[in-house]
């Protein structure tokens, strides 16, 4: 454990409930390959939480393996990055449990995506749904993260976390950490190409809305081609009254470093056919190399899962040290 003893600590997760979108690489993971230098950083991939939605095993499995090879290709380097399956981790769920009991039922039936995915799954509002809060406060606890590197949609989420924290500390003095949520300034919030008021989503019924990270090239640019625009037929950063254009601008600030300013120069006096085809091209070439390479490792199965035993191995000893010191304090008899 050296040196990281000092750093300062990240701990970041997605569900491998869908396949990986645009939405969760320029949200959350293209941020976390340049963390590693200055952090000590823990990706999840936060199976527990997916099956709080019906799931089919045999993709659930197929798609945690894909997201272990497609994190590696995003530039998280193993060495560097903890990388782990989150039910690898027996500590989660045992957190998990105690948490619930210092959650009030009442601040979870607050939460935005409670309210989202029940009206989603009416037939399947299952205690899971509802406590999911909890165990994802468990997650980034365990491992006393200073700084959640999230989408805007997550926010909430670290929100309780700290809350639950701070609620417990005060009863038990300092057992844990408060985390920072760490939201990027552009690509927090990546839109549907379809409905661009609505946030892309691994669960978007419109196959048009949502781009995926190991997308093939020619799909990913039929699907800029459909993009919604508006009537103005102008290159203008206006999320109020422009959401389809500025949701593009965006995403391609993101793909390219062109500040918006730079963007409307670029685009002036030009239809959206051309704008379109830009983004969509920028966004082939951002992700061409990151499919190529979670292809190629995907073909080395007993690479990955060496990954992901020694990440299960090394977030076991930290998450297990907090793990003790909670039971303990709880009154626990220690075994
Ligand atoms: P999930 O799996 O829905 O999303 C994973 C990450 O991607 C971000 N994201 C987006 N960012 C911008 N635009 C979008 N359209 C978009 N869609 C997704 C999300 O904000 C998130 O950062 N509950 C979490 C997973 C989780 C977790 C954790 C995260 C479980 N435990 C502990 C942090 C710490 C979730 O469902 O993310």
């Amino acid at each position: 454990m050296e040196n990281t003893e000092q750093k300062k600590r990240i701990l970041s997760g997605i569900q491998p409930s869908g396949d990986l979108t645009l939405g969760s690489y320029l949200g959350a993971i293209k941020n976390w390959a340049s963390l590693a230098d200055e952090y000590d950083c823990y990706y999840m991939l936060a199976d527990m939480h997916t099956i709080t939605v019906r799931q089919v095993p045999a993709d659930l499995r197929r798609r945690t393996l894909t997201q272990v090879a497609a994190y590696i290709a995003s530039g998280l380097d193993p060495e560097k990055n903890t990388l782990f399956v989150q039910s690898h981790v027996p500590a989660h769920a045992q957190l998990g449990w105690v948490l619930d009991c210092y959650t009030m039922f009442g601040e979870l039936s607050r939460m935005t995506q409670f309210k989202d995915k029940s009206a989603k799954n009416a037939d399947n509002i299952n205690a899971g749904l509802f406590t999911y809060p909890a165990l994802m406060a468990a997650d980034i606890l365990l491992y006393q993260a200073d700084l959640v590197p999230v989408g805007g949609d997550q926010k909430q989420h670290v929100e309780i976390c700290r809350d639950i924290a701070t609620r417990f500390n005060g009863v038990y003095g300092d057992v844990f950490k408060i985390p920072e949520p760490y939201i990027p300034k552009v690509g927090a919030r990546v839109m549907s190409l379809s409905s661009p008021e609505n946030k892309m989503s691994k669960s978007d019924k419109d196959p048009n809305g949502c781009v995926y990270m190991l997308e093939k090239p020619e799909d990913i640019m039929r699907k800029f081609k459909k993009a919604m625009t508006d009537s103005e037929a102008c290159v203008r950063f206006d999320p109020e009254n422009k959401p389809g254009v500025s949701n593009l601008m965006q995403i391609y600030s993101v793909a390219t470093g062109s500040s918006f300013e730079a963007i409307e120069a670029e685009f002036a006096g030009r239809g959206y056919g051309d704008f379109k085809k830009a983004v969509g091209e920028s966004v082939v070439e951002l992700l061409r190399p990151i499919r190529e390479e979670t292809e190629r490792l995907l073909a080395d199965k007993a690479y990955l899962e060496s990954v992901y035993r020694a990440g299960a191995e090394k977030a076991s000893y930290v998450a297990n040290r907090t793990l003790s010191k909670v039971y303990k304090k709880v009154g626990f008899l220690a075994r």
